[in-house]
């Protein structure tokens, strides 16, 4: 007994050590977690966009559910039947085999984004890790500095198999051009996100098909932030978000000439899978190359039946929620213009970033939201650059204008009280 009780105690010691070594190297994100209850928060309870966390309510301003399809009676109200007919989890790799539910996914979203072939999988992350390595092939991968962090991680892995990465400048295509025609590789890959998933704002997706054409690249676009909620534009379109929601590519009337489209159903599909919109032929390989389709678990089957439920509300009603959409995230921009309050954001999209004056202030800042009832994203460094350090509002359709009446009239409060960097000072 004796030997055993210090042994334990000095290996207790030594791992408080190596976990305190390693939270001080990352301290700024640490303090937060540790600190705030808007990080890893425990929800206890929903109601429509309402959420209890002990005894406070908050206004969801967090959600990714663009759409408001997890709250829809009829997407709800359409899951027994799936589950009664296929069980709640068919457990078998997709190369073992897929419930045809898979097929008509993959039919639907095809249509709808006007790619040549859909390949569906699990989460954007593990298309990201299995197919940006396979696209690179050795050769060069250019990445968009402001990507999205599961894009990077996809670009160090392809590393790993020998092929060279190649960083950008958020939005700076005469870098690119400029890297492009210093390269020599014979496989290159441009990754970008569609919708930045920061600022909101809209890749310029044509200027980068051409480069990708010109110099016989493949553009890679992760559009989680897009599909479902910008598409193609025309007269009839409800809102300046255009119409289907089918996603980047047809909201700039683009082909999919060297172009591969990955997107979620996760936001504004409410739902655990994502795609990749590529050419058959890449189809067919990546079935045996990439291995969450050899070997990953698939979707919930409650998650196949959310899409393709969701696929038929969003022909239906898809428009107007989308318009509905535009039309709260117009009212939240507005009040920033009037406060004379900075956000990144330029296209309207329902992605509000509001970066602090000075980033050590995020703690009390975001105490000061949960307070008053309002739930954000909060963008602490090192997760973000100092200079970028704030919060972030994400709307959605299931949103109240109540809800939003609060979080205008919060914002407003919050201004009063703390330094948020000012409209005309980054202008300038
Ligand atoms: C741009 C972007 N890509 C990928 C992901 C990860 O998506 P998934 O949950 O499908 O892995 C996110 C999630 O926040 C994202 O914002």
């Amino acid at each position: 007994m004796t030997a055993v009780g210090p042994w334990r105690r000095d290996r207790r010691r030594a791992s408080d050590d190596w976990v305190a070594r390693w939270l001080a190297a990352c301290s700024d994100l640490a303090e937060l977690e540790r600190s705030h209850p808007m990080t890893d928060a425990v929800i206890d309870e929903i109601d429509g966009r309402m959420i209890r966390i002990g005894d406070q309510w908050l206004a969801d301003f967090a959600s990714c559910n663009y759409l408001g399809l997890d709250l829809d009676r009829e997407v709800i109200d359409a899951v027994p039947a799936y589950l009664a007919r296929w069980g709640t989890h068919p457990s078998w790799s997709r190369l073992l085999g897929s419930p045809v539910l898979y097929e008509q996914i993959e039919a639907r979203l095809a249509e709808l984004v006007g790619a040549p072939d859909v390949l569906v999988l699990p989460t954007i992350t593990l298309i990201h890790l299995s197919v940006i390595p396979l696209l690179a092939a050795g050769g060069s991968v250019f990445v968009d500095r402001r990507a999205h962090k599961t894009i990077y991680e996809g670009a160090e892995l392809a590393t790993l198999r020998g092929a060279t990465l190649k960083r950008f400048q958020h939005d700076d295509l005469a870098e690119l051009e400029r890297l492009l025609r210093e390269d020599t590789a014979s496989a290159r890959l441009i990754c970008i996100d569609g919708v930045n998933s920061m600022t909101g704002n809209v890749a310029d997706v044509p200027a980068y098909a051409a480069l990708a054409r010109e110099h016989e690249a493949i553009l890679y676009v992760d559009d989680a932030h897009g599909f479902g909620v910008i598409g193609e534009r025309n007269e009839q379109e409800t809102s300046p978000y255009g119409m289907r929601g089918n996603s980047v590519v047809r909201y700039f009337g683009e082909s999919y000439e060297n172009i591969v489209l990955v997107a979620g159903l996760s936001k504004a599909y409410s739902s655990l899978a994502a795609f990749i919109a590529c050419p058959p032929e890449m189809k067919r390989l990546l079935k045996t190359a990439a291995p969450p389709y050899l070997y990953s678990g698939p979707s919930p089957v409650a998650s196949l039946a959310t899409t393709l439920v969701g696929l038929e509300v969003n022909e239906r009603r898809g428009d107007a929620l989308r318009a509905n959409l535009w039309a709260k995230t117009k009212r939240v921009l507005d009040c920033l213009e009037t406060l004379g309050v900075h956000t990144p954001n330029r296209h309207g999209l329902p992605i509000v970033e509001v970066p602090l004056a000075h980033a050590d202030q995020i703690g009390d800042v975001g105490r000061f939201l949960f307070d008053n009832g309002i739930y954000v994203t909060l963008a602490a460094y090192p997760l973000v650059p100092r200079s970028e350090v704030g919060f972030r509002v994400q709307l959605t359709a299931a949103n109240t204008e109540a809800e939003v009446d609060s979080l205008v009239d919060v914002m407003g409060r919050l201004a009063a009280a703390f330094d948020l960097q000012r409209a005309v000072e980054r202008a300038a």
